[in-house]
């Protein structure tokens, strides 16, 4: 049997979803594990999930690890670090913690905030008049770049993501709008873009200082009576585990997708 305070921990963690299915004990060898938790490798090694991301099992050295931290190298079980994704290739980040209403969801763009949730929009519009731009290719998508950029054109105008000094709150600026040389000193937000983060290929988002975490906080959109519209906005953080009452651990996902001609606003 698993120890009678883990499977009442988890159980307290993780009430929405357990209290619907009674948790059963599955065996992996002479342990028994919450599937919920764990994951067994060959009958012998128990993983942990971590915020519901399952680890793989690097065979030669018996290691546990997120493929998104790592890659294992299967001749000498080492584990190797993921290339950083270049700053010209697009990518989207996929959002991993508890709550089924932002697991496995895309980071949205609107409001001038990252969200994520059910109810985090995504907020576009297509640049008219502009040449070369199919405002189709991404599917109204929020596309980011290493180099802080937000999707992919080459174009003078453009967008960029940042994390704000101030409290650590992941944003985006308003659209670059020709002729850039102003463009600095009306937008001071401009100069915070790309400091403190870096996304590895097809794995995590890291900012400086918080490895692997940002933390995710509900609020309710503009407009949205108590209980509606709500989403959660992304912090960096360098102290998850003490969260506010409405924040939760979150990891954030970087999936490289194909560079495309596609651009448009967010608004
Ligand atoms: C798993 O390990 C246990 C204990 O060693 C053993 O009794 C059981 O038969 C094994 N199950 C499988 C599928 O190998």
């Amino acid at each position: 049997m698993a120890p009678p305070l883990l499977t009442a921990l988890a159980a307290l963690t993780l009430a929405p979803l357990v209290l619907a299915t009674p948790a059963t004990l599955l065996p992996c060898g002479a342990a028994s594990y919450l599937p919920t938790e764990y994951v067994c490798y060959n009958n012998r090694t128990l993983c942990p999930i971590i915020n519901s991301l399952p680890l793989s099992h690097c065979p030669p050295s018996g290691g546990c690890y997120a493929p998104q931290q790592f890659s294992c190298d299967a001749a000498t079980g080492e584990l190797r670090t993921l290339p950083e994704a270049a700053g010209d290739r697009p990518f989207v980040l996929t959002a991993w913690g508890t709550r089924s209403a932002y697991r496995g969801k895309e980071v949205n763009a609107c409001g001038g905030y990252l969200a994520i949730g059910a109810n985090a929009r995504v907020c576009t519009g297509c640049p008219k008049g502009r040449e070369g731009v199919d405002c189709g290719e991404y599917g109204g998508r929020t596309v980011f770049r290493g180099d802080g950029r937000m999707v992919s054109c080459r174009c003078p105008w453009g967008q960029y993501w940042y994390i704000h000094p101030s409290d650590g709150v992941l944003k985006y600026t308003d659209v670059l709008v020709p002729p850039a040389t102003t463009w600095v000193d009306e937008r001071p937000e401009r100069q915070w873009t790309g400091r403190g983060t870096t996304a590895y290929e097809n794995g995590f988002l890291v900012a400086d200082g918080a490895p692997h975490y940002f933390k995710a906080c509900l609020r309710t959109h503009l407009g949205g009576g108590v209980g509606t519209g709500r989403a959660w906005r992304l912090y960096a953080t360098s102290n998850w585990v003490a969260l506010d009452a409405d924040c939760e651990p979150v990891k954030l996902v970087a999936t490289m997708v194909d560079a495309k001609m596609g651009a448009y606003e967010y608004h």
